[in-house]
């Protein structure tokens, strides 16, 4: 796969995903995030690929948002289509079935913030800023920010962001809940990349069912939920990982998972 604003590395069953636009602080324009699209899809169908990174070019932005010169020529139809089609990607990347991780590295604004959103776990450098600064250009946010934010931390906090247009420090994102881990800026990939490796050896069919369980249960009643919860428990009694883990244990010793 070849890109002009996305590098793509592979170690071993982890990818990592750079966007690459640093002179404009990684913001999305249409064709980076048609090349996201692209490799997102081939990460989901490739079944060595286990987990996968997102951070951004440089050491100074994540991304700073979707790209503000196409915002500010768009006309209503185009607008609409421009808000489907990052919504659509961002989508694939919370239900690709493997977990992807946010490496924040910087500024996570606007569509950045979105992006980091719709990643599994969110990891932040000290120096990261994260905000929905989308009311300060007379906008909203376009990629399920109004939808992703509140789930996250709740409507009071997700309603200040959201009209103040502030940006939080990695401290207030954590304490908040907009991340799940704070590390100096020196050691996010070292880290983000120990915690990719942990998660690409656990039971893969049972990550993708627990991630299901959430993403689908969290738009349902909890009966429902709980109902989707049971039906995914007993299917993964089906799978030789099942078999292994339990084994594994009662034989005091460490699984070795195959996915399947
Ligand atoms: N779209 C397009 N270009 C962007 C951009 C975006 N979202 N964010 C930054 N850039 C560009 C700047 O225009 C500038 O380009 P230039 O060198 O040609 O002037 C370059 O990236 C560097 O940004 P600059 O603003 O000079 O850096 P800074 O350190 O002074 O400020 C930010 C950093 C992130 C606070 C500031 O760039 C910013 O507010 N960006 C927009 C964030 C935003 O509103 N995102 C939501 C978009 S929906």
């Amino acid at each position: 796969m070849s890109f002009d604003n996305l590098l793509l590395e592979r170690d071993g069953p982890v990818a990592v995903i750079t966007i690459n636009r640093p002179q404009v602080l990684n913001a999305l324009n249409t064709p980076t995030l048609d090349e996201l699209h692209r490799a997102i899809l081939e990460l989901k169908h490739d079944a060595g690929a286990r987990v996968v990174i997102i951070t951004g070019a440089g050491d100074k932005s994540f991304v700073a948002g979707a790209d503000i010169n196409e915002l500010a020529v768009q006309r209503p139809a185009q607008g609409k289509e421009h808000a489907l089609r990052g919504q659509h990607v961002f989508d694939l990347i919370e239900n690709m079935g493997k977990p992807v991780i946010a490496a924040i590295n910087g500024y996570a604004l606007g569509g950045g913030c979105e992006l980091a959103m719709a990643c599994t776990l969110r990891i932040a450098a000290d120096t990261a800023r994260l905000g929905q600064p989308e009311i300060n250009l007379g906008i909203l946010p376009g990629y399920g920010g109004t939808q992703r934010l509140p789930r996250l931390v709740g409507k009071g906090v997700a309603l200040d962001l959201l009209l103040t247009g502030r940006h939080v420090t990695a401290g207030e994102a954590l304490q908040a809940g907009l991340v799940n881990r704070v590390v100096p800026a020196a050691e996010l990939l070292p880290s983000v990349k120990a915690l990719a490796g942990e998660l690409a050896a656990k039971a893969p069919v049972a990550m993708q069912y627990i991630m299901e369980a959430v993403n689908k249960g969290l738009d349902v009643s909890f009966d429902k939920g709980q109902f989707l919860e049971a039906t995914l428990f007993g299917l993964v009694a089906s799978t030789d990982d099942m078999r292994e883990g339990t084994k594994a244990f009662l034989e005091k010793r460490k699984a070795e998972f195959k996915g399947r």
